[in-house]
């Protein structure tokens, strides 16, 4: 269809981390790193191409958490870190410097979200970065989705600015950053 050969439009605002802040979990959930044994625990959540994606973010070096509640997948989380002394495009947009990382590919289950479980993930997230090197932990979300902004805020993260990105095909072809006072004023 020609819709989909078409540039579409996505306002990303981008967070960096700054500082620790105590959330507490609103359900009894287990928080455990991805390894190779258990990445395939996502089938309890979402479909294999997860399963897949998930073990190839392993190869790759990405770290990542689940959530877990009564042995069962309910949220998930993944970031990477640049360790080398070359700039890392990530997300299709996002320059990551050295001992930098980057947080994406988080969500929660809908029948348990708002009890702060994604927090809860981050926090682990942050923690474990940190402990592997990172310097700074940058995370981005989409302008409209309000509920990752406001989880994003609570766990001690502050607002960069927002890029504009211009996409075909998921393919991001034009990005700008825009000054922090457009997102600010919603
Ligand atoms: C974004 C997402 C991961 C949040 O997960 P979650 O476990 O529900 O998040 P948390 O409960 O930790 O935090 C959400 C916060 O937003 C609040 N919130 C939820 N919906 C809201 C809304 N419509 N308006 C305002 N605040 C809202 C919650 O009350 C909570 O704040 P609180 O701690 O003050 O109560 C989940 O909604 C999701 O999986 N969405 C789809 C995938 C996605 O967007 N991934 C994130 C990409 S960065």
């Amino acid at each position: 269809m020609l819709a989909n050969y078409l540039p579409y439009k996505k306002i990303h605002v981008v967070y960096k981390h700054e500082s620790f802040q105590k959330i507490v979990p609103q359900l009894d959930i287990q928080i455990k790193q991805v390894i190779i044994n258990n990445v395939n625990d996502i089938l309890s959540y979402k479909g294999k191409s997860y399963a897949r994606e998930y073990k190839n973010n392993l190869k790759k070096g990405y770290t990542g958490f689940y959530a877990y509640l009564d042995s069962k997948v309910i949220g998930h989380a993944w970031g990477t870190i640049n360790l080398t002394n070359k700039i890392q495009k990530v997300r299709g947009y996002f320059k990551l410097p050295q001992d930098s990382a980057f947080i994406f590919h988080c969500a929660v289950h809908p029948d348990y979200r708002g009890k702060k479980i994604y927090q809860t993930l981050l926090i682990n997230l942050y923690n474990r970065l940190y402990s592997i090197g990172a310097q700074s932990i940058y995370i981005d979300t989409d302008m409209n989705n309000i509920p990752s902004q406001k989880a994003i805020e609570k766990t001690g993260c502050g607002l960069q600015y927002t890029v504009t990105l211009w996409s075909i095909r998921s393919k991001p072809i034009l990005c700008y950053k825009n000054n922090y006072y457009e997102v600010a004023k919603r």
